[in-house]
């Protein structure tokens, strides 16, 4: 009997300009690049043992059990790299305050990438691995990498995959998640968006636009420009809502605590505060702000929302082997 196992942990990444529409549903690469920030907040550690004495894969998260299938395909994928490796445990516990809803496929296939590959004797890349990642969820791709990273959108497997742009945040900000409903997705991301390809007259112009605005957007970031980066990031996720009531049939993530929570920074901004707000496939709002404006921020969050619903958190590290 042969026994290999990993571990490793990966951080999510809330999206600043959003990936939102796949021209290869196999393979999952997007219709435009993306760019995120990975939180040091909300991670996934995940556990990987191949054993030869194993007879089929198993799959537990938080201590539950799941069906294999959740896993397996993109274990089959480990397999076609090392065909040695036989089937597979997985454990996984997601690290994430009282199930805020901002559990993540992102962080999920992050770490099952690494932990995975590493535990069936591969050595790959950190490429490799956003490539592999990117076959469990599209926003996996970026979760390899810590702070800032860019994923490009490709034409094939082989050169889709992110690059960091900034991995060690060294500069002033931080994003407020205020959590507004737990439960599961009304439209899950992959069936949103591949409705929105299909079916919004806007479609077109939203690839155009994220372009110009991925662009805009990674200079930002070189430049530390807090206040250019929220505008473009809370324009881009506006439209990419708008593209979701543009639909048919049309859907909507926004909950009416989602836009009081909207008019709230707005307010603010009014106010001369630097904070912009972004969603993504469901109602929580994230706050891009400064450290130093945060306080002010979550006391005028305060008036609408709980303590428990607003989770404050810092840019965070890339995917890395933990003990197992
Ligand atoms: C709105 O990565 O969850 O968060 O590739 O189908 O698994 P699949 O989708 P997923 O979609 C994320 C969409 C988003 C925007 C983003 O993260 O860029």
């Amino acid at each position: 009997m042969t026994s290999q196992k990993a571990s490793a942990r990966a951080h999510t990444n809330i999206a600043l300009i959003k990936y939102w529409g796949k021209k290869d549903q196999q393979l999952i690469l997007p219709m435009n690049g993306s760019l995120s920030l990975t939180l040091d907040h909300f991670y996934t550690d995940t556990m990987v043992e191949f054993n030869s004495a194993f007879t089929e894969d198993t799959f537990y998260l938080n201590q539950k059990k799941f069906d294999a299938t959740k896993v397996s395909p993109f274990l089959d994928l480990v397999r076609q790299l090392n065909p040695q490796a036989g089937y597979a445990h997985v454990i996984s516990k997601n690290h994430v305050p009282n199930a805020a809803g901002l559990a993540s496929s992102a962080s999920a296939f992050a770490a099952l990438a690494l932990a995975a590959s590493t535990a069936a004797g591969l050595k790959l890349s950190r490429r490799d691995l956003s490539r592999l990642a990117r076959r469990g969820s599209g926003s996996a791709t970026r979760s390899i990498y810590g702070g800032f990273v860019e994923w490009l959108p490709g034409t094939s497997d082989q050169d889709s995959y992110a690059v960091p742009i900034d991995e060690k945040v060294d500069w002033d900000i931080e994003m407020l998640a205020i959590i507004i409903d737990r439960k599961q997705k009304k439209v899950s991301s992959r069936e949103g968006m591949q409705r929105v390809v299909a079916t919004s007259p806007f479609y077109p112009a939203w690839v155009k636009s994220t372009n110009t605005d991925l662009i805009a957007a990674v200079k930002a970031v070189k430049q530390h420009n807090l206040k250019l980066l929220g505008q473009l990031a809370e324009s881009n996720a506006l439209r990419m809502h708008a593209l979701n009531l543009s639909a048919r049939p049309p859907f909507s993530y926004f909950e009416p605590q989602s836009l009081v929570a909207m008019n709230i920074i707005e307010k603010l901004r009014s106010q001369g505060v630097c904070c912009y707000y972004t969603l993504d496939a469901g109602p929580n709002v994230k706050v891009i702000c400064s450290t130093a404006e945060s306080r002010q921020i979550i006391s005028a969050l305060s008036a609408a929302f709980a303590p428990e619903q607003i989770i404050e958190a810092f840019p965070g590290p890339g995917a890395k082997l933990i003990e197992c």
